[in-house]
C-alpha cells in the first residue's frame, strides 16, 4: 500500500522584521545574518498566536468536509506546547469541528516530532487504509534579545494530511534513525526562551545527518544520483546547506548541481520565515514542491529530520503524478505578500509582550490580528481560543 502525504499546508504570523536591520541594530554586519546565516526575514508572533493558534490556522486552508469525515487521528507535533497535561490536538479537534470518534495525541522531541508523526500516521494507516491522519508541526522560536541565536527565530506551523494513496508524496520504507543523549540546546520547565551551545548543536547536526545519510545508503542503497533533492531541518538555511556540501563533494557535477540548485530551491520560504522548530522540514519540502518548475512526478526526495537533544531520521518519498495540484501555492504566495514588516523596535516590543505565568483572566486583542484563528486569551485559567468564521 502507498502511504504518504496527501496534503501540506502552511501558516506563519502576519509579521516580521527584515534580518539586515536586525543586524544594524546589533552592530552586526548585515552580510553575516543574510549569507552568513542565510535568513532574510524573520517571523515575529503577536501575543494573539500560539502553537494552537499557529496549526489551526495551518490546517483550516487544507481541510475540505470530506477529510474532516475522515480524519481519525490528530497527532499535534509541537515544543511549544501551551498545557502540561491537555494534548494541544485536542483544541485543535475543536477549532476545526472534527468528528468524534478521532485520537489526539501531542508528542514532543524539539524539531524532531513532525517526523515521528508521520512514521506514527504510516503505521496507523497500514491497519486503517480507509483513515486520514491530521498532523501539525507549530512552534514558536524564541532565544531571546541580543542573543546569537536571536536571528535563527521565527514562527509558524504546518499542517499534513497523511493517508493512503496520497496525492502529493509517499513516504518509502525503511528509514534510518539515530538516538543520542546530547545537551546542544533544550529549554527548561522553568524558561520560554531556548538554552543552546550553539557551536556544539551545528556540530551534532552535520554529524547526525552524514550518520544517518551513510547508514541509509547502505541499508538501501540509495545515493547522491537516486535522490533530485535532499531537504534539511532548517533553522537557519546555512545549516541545511552546510550539511549538503559535507556529502555533495563526492557527486558528479551533474548530481551536485542539481542537489545545490534544488537546495536552494527548498529553503527559500524558511529564509523569510525563520526557525519553525518542528514544521521546518515540511516547510522546505513546501517551498520546494511550489517554486520549482522542473522536478518531475517520480522523483526521488531525501529529507532529514533533526531534533536537538537528540533525534535524527534520513528517509525518502515518491513525488505523486500530478502532484502540483494538491498544493497551495497562490495562498502561501497571498500570505507571505500580505505580511507586514515591523521595525527592530517594534518586534523587541513584541517579543516582551508575553503573559505572566500563572495569569487568571485576561482578554486579548484579537481585532488587531488579521488571522482567522487566534488565541483570544484567558478565563479562569483556561485559554480561549476564537475561530473568527464561526
Ligand atoms: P554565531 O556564532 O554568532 O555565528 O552564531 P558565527 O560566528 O558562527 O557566524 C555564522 C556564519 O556567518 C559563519 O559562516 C561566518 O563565517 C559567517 P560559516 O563558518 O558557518 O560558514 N559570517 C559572515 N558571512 C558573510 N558576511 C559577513 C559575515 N560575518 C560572519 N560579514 C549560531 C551562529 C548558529 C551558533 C547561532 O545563530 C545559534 O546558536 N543558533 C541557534 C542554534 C542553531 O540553530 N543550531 C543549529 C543546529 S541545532 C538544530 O537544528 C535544532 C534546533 O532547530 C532546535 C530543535 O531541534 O528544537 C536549533
Amino acid at each position: 500500500m502507498k502511504i504518504g502525504i496527501d496534503k501540506i499546508g502552511f501558516y506563519t504570523p502576519n509579521m516580521y522584521v527584515e534580518t539586515e536591520n536586525l543586524a544594524k541594530a546589533r552592530h552586526i554586519d548585515p552580510g553575516k545574518f543574510t549569507i552568513g546565516i542565510g535568513q532574510e526575514k524573520m517571523a515575529v508572533t503577536p501575543i494573539t498566536q500560539d502553537a494552537v493558534s499557529l496549526a489551526a490556522n495551518a490546517a483550516l486552508e487544507i481541510l475540505t468536509a470530506e477529510d474532516k469525515k475522515a480524519i481519525d487521528y490528530v497527532i499535534f507535533a509541537t515544543e511549544s506546547g501551551i498545557d502540561h497535561s491537555k494534548a494541544a490536538s485536542i483544541y485543535i479537534h475543536e477549532l476545526l469541528d472534527l468528528e468524534p470518534n478521532v485520537r489526539s495525541i501531542e508528542v514532543k522531541q524539539a524539531c524532531y516530532s513532525a517526523t515521528a508523526g508521520i512514521q506514527i500516521a504510516k503505521g496507523h494507516i497500514a491497519l486503517n487504509p480507509e483513515s486520514k491522519v491530521l498532523i501539525l508541526g507549530a512552534d514558536i522560536s524564541r532565544y531571546g534579545l541580543e542573543t546569537s541565536g536571536e536571528v535563527t527565530q521565527g514562527a509558524g506551523a504546518v499542517a499534513m494530511v497523511v493517508s493512503a494513496d496520497p496525492k502529493i508524496m509517499t513516504i518509502e520504507s525503511p528509514s534510518v534513525y539515530q538516538t543520542e543523549d546530547v545537551m546542544d540546546f533544550w529549554r527548561p520547565l522553568h524558561s520560554d526562551t531556548a538554552f543552546v551551545q550553539g557551536k556544539y548543536s551545528v556540530d551534532q547536526y552535520i554529524k547526525f545527518f552524514q550518520n544517518l545519510y551513510y547508514a541509509h545508503h547502505d541499508k538501501t542503497n540509495i545515493g547522491l544520483s537516486d535522490l533530485d533533492a535532499i531537504l534539511f531541518h532548517l533553522p537557519y538555511t546555512k545549516m541545511g546547506m552546510k550539511a549538503l556540501k559535507s556529502v555533495v563533494e563526492e557527486a558528479n557535477e551533474a548530481d551536485r548541481e542539481r542537489l545545490l540548485a534544488n537546495f536552494d530551491i527548498s529553503k527559500r520560504y524558511n529564509a523569510i520565515v525563520g526557525n519553525i522548530y518542528t514544521g521546518s522540514l515540511y516547510l522546505s519540502l513546501i517551498s520546494l514542491l511550489e517554486l520549482n518548475t522542473t522536478i518531475e512526478a517520480g522523483s526521488r526526495i531525501g529529507l532529514f529530520s533533526y531534533g536537538s537533544g537528540a533525534v535524527g531520521e534520513f528517509f525518502t518519498g515518491i513525488l505523486q503524478p500530478n502532484y502540483r495540484e494538491a498544493l497551495y501555492k497562490e495562498k502561501h504566495d497571498n500570505m507571505l505578500d500580505n505580511r507586514t514588516e515591523v521595525s527592530v523596535e517594534a518586534y523587541e516590543k513584541t517579543f516582551q509582550d508575553t503573559i505572566p505565568s500563572g495569569t487568571e483572566n485576561i482578554e486579548l486583542p484579537i481585532e488587531q490580528d488579521p488571522a482567522t484563528i487566534c488565541f483570544a486569551g484567558i478565563k479562569d485559567h483556561m485559554r480561549q481560543y476564537v475561530n473568527k468564521n464561526n
